[in-house]
């Protein structure tokens, strides 16, 4: 880890995450004290990666046919016999909670003649293809085949194929390459991360996937840097200290760090701390007061203050108070390549990208909120969808940041249509990324390109 010359650097004006930190009204945990700027990666890429269907084969045979990869939580799959299938471009994996500890995987086809094993999450006593009733044992060893002696070839070695699993904080990640290492070495580092926010104490409050009519990485990347705040939220400029982000890449991870409650350097004029809380909690100008700032408060204490006490009943006195302003306030975004987003501290937020099917031109973009619980574990919330052209204001459940995702997905379509055109008529042959603020990116692209130039 380095400490940033912010000369050298060249970062924006105004404070640094760190200044900020230092603040605050709490001790803050040493994890946001970490810095590790990136040394290497491109600040190009070539745009058709983003178009070619060819591209989007390799990714496929190179990436997700290889890498580890969130399926899922354990907890939607809670008792014995529960299942869901996990879908990666065109490749449909079974995942079953096999005993009560026990979690496995399967590719989802039938033996006898290739159905879909299991179309639909579900609980059974048996894993019984509808075609014809061939039956498989949670475990994946062959139960029944109805007139078995039709089929002398079909012994009692007719065990489905599995794939590995691993599991992270209540993560279920599967991996198809038996040669793969396991998913410990994937991660790295990841877990001291996240170890005073532990992500196995939350459920699954809310799961909501919508289908993008843009590749996969033009959606994941729209998430991954707060450079197109100023352009795409204007409303959150007095609140959100954007381009003061903080970038940091780690082995296979990387995270950002944007405060909220500081004006972001791009405003002209400078915001109160009202105007501040305000925008931080997109309250719109005819909305009344809430939430008032004392005089001498700032708005990052009170939000502090009001999200410690609302947490408190449930993470208890203890952990409430050593939690900083910081934790409270801010975002803190990871990418663990290739596509899996978790948020640390408690914005519980998570989100996935992937393809939509096998398209290469489609994606699929899924936000969770892992949320804290007291006594029982709740359900986890099933999965609700949106099509291409339903609002995510139809997804109340996300709460004030349906209308967020509505200004980030409405540059999306927009942006695979100008790549398209650019790459068809070779008037865009690169995208260009910031050399800080988009990072993330480019640290992405560059671990993808090891992938697709792996033997
Ligand atoms: S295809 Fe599954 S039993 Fe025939
Ligand atoms: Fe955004």
């Amino acid at each position: 880890m380095t400490t940033i010359d912010r000369e050298s650097s060249q970062r924006s004006r105004g404070l640094s995450f760190q200044d900020l930190l230092d603040d605050d009204t709490h001790p803050v945990p040493p994890v946001l004290r970490w810095q590790s700027p990136i040394d290497s990666g491109p600040t190009s890429v070539p745009a058709d990666r983003y178009t070619s269907r060819e591209f989007h084969d390799l990714e496929v045979a190179k990436v997700w046919r290889k890498v580890w990869q969130m399926a899922c939580r354990e907890e939607d799959i809670p008792v014995v016999g529960d299942h869901l299938n996990y879908e990666i471009a065109g490749i449909s994996i079974l995942v079953v909670r096999s005993a009560p500890d026990v979690i496995t995987a399967f590719h989802n086809v039938c033996l006898h003649r290739g159905r879909l094993l299991k179309e639909s999450t579900c609980r059974d006593e048996e894993l019984r293809c509808a075609f014809h009733g061939f039956a498989w044992e949670l475990d994946g060893a062959l139960k029944h085949v109805p007139s078995h002696w039709d089929f002398p070839q079909v012994t009692s070695n007719w065990c489905l194929p599995q794939v590995q699993v691993g599991l992270w904080r209540g993560f279920v990640f599967i991996n198809m390459d038996p040669d793969a290492g396991p998913l410990a070495e994937h991660l790295g580092d990841l877990s001291a991360h996240f170890s005073q926010w532990p992500l196995e104490q939350r459920y699954k409050q809310a799961h909501v996937a919508k289908v993008l009519r843009c590749n996969w990485k033009v959606a994941q990347e729209a998430f991954m840097e707060a450079y197109h705040v100023v352009a795409t939220h204007p409303q959150l400029l007095p609140g959100i200290g954007d381009s003061n982000s903080q970038y940091d890449v780690f082995g296979n991870f990387s995270r950002a760090m944007t405060p909220n409650g500081t004006p972001s350097p791009h405003l002209q004029w400078e915001p109160t701390e009202q105007e501040m809380l305000d925008a931080m909690l997109d309250r719109n100008l005819d909305d009344p007061l809430v939430f008032v700032v004392p005089e001498g408060k700032t708005a990052r204490e009170v939000v502090g203050a009001l999200r410690r006490k609302s947490i408190r009943p449930v993470v208890g006195d203890a952990a409430a108070d050593a939690l900083s302003d910081a934790e409270l306030c801010d975002n803190f975004y990871y990418t663990l390549f290739p596509n899996f987003h978790p948020w640390g501290a408690y914005n519980r937020i998570v989100y996935r990208f992937r393809p939509y099917g096998n398209r290469h031109e489609m994606s699929i973009m899924e936000c969770m909120y892992l949320s804290p619980f007291e006594g029982e574990r709740p359900p986890s919330a099933p999965i609700h969808f949106l099509g291409p052209d339903d609002d995510w204001n139809t997804a109340p459940e996300l709460g004030l940041l349906a209308r967020v995702f509505n200004q980030d997905v409405f540059n999306l379509p927009k942006v695979q249509a100008g790549l398209e055109s650019g790459v068809a008529t070779g008037s865009l042959q690169n995208v260009t990324f910031a050399n800080y603020q988009e990072t993330k990116l480019r640290h992405f692209h560059e671990l993808l390109q090891r992938w697709i130039d792996a033997p």
